[in-house]
């Protein structure tokens, strides 16, 4: 399987990007809409990634530079349905981790109800260090994840 393509997103990738969010969970379970989606997309606080499968767009993911603890966290991805499964989210996953090259630590959070993102997240050598229940909605968990990065 060939490896997807990784490239800072342009603005004319941001309304795909909401578009995959808003009608995907979590984001469906977590109530964020289209317009909202957008706005987090479009964020200038944000590193957006755009990851491709020749010229298809195939997922995206959005990076704050300092979101926790003064380290990057990994605020949103997401991997269209037909991409699924072949690498595209861990190749993301991998880009962000290498995005900021001083940075010692990498953190997400997961929404409880999504175990099979979160397996994916413990493959990967994510850690849960916290939990803030009820945090986006009533009855659901946020758990906070944490990756040790390895420098040379
Ligand atoms: C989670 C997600 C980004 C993973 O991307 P991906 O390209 O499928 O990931 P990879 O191919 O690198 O790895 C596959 C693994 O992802 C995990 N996974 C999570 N949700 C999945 C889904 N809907 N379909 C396939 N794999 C999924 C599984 O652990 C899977 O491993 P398995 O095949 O052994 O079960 C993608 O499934 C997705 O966009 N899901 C919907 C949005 C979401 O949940 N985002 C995370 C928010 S915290």
């Amino acid at each position: 399987m060939t490896a997807p393509t990784i490239d800072l997103a342009l603005d004319t990738d941001f309304e795909w990007c909401a578009q995959l969010m808003s009608t995907n969970d979590p984001w469906l379970t977590l109530g964020r809409d289209f317009e909202t989606c957008l706005v987090r997309c479009r964020g200038p606080e944000f590193v957006v990634l755009l990851a491709r499968n020749g010229e298809q767009r195939a997922g995206f993911l959005l990076l704050h530079p300092t979101g926790v603890a003064g380290s990057p966290y990994i605020a949103a991805i997401a991997v269209s349905a037909a991409a699924r499964g072949q690498g595209v989210g861990s190749a993301l996953l991998a880009a962000a981790e290498r995005w900021f090259p001083a940075a010692r630590h990498i953190f997400l959070c997961v929404s409880s109800f999504n175990t099979r993102a979160k397996k994916l997240y413990e493959l990967r050598g994510y850690v849960q260090v916290g939990e803030l229940p009820d945090y986006v909605i009533a009855g659901a968990s946020e758990f906070i994840m944490h990756k040790r990065l390895e420098r040379p």
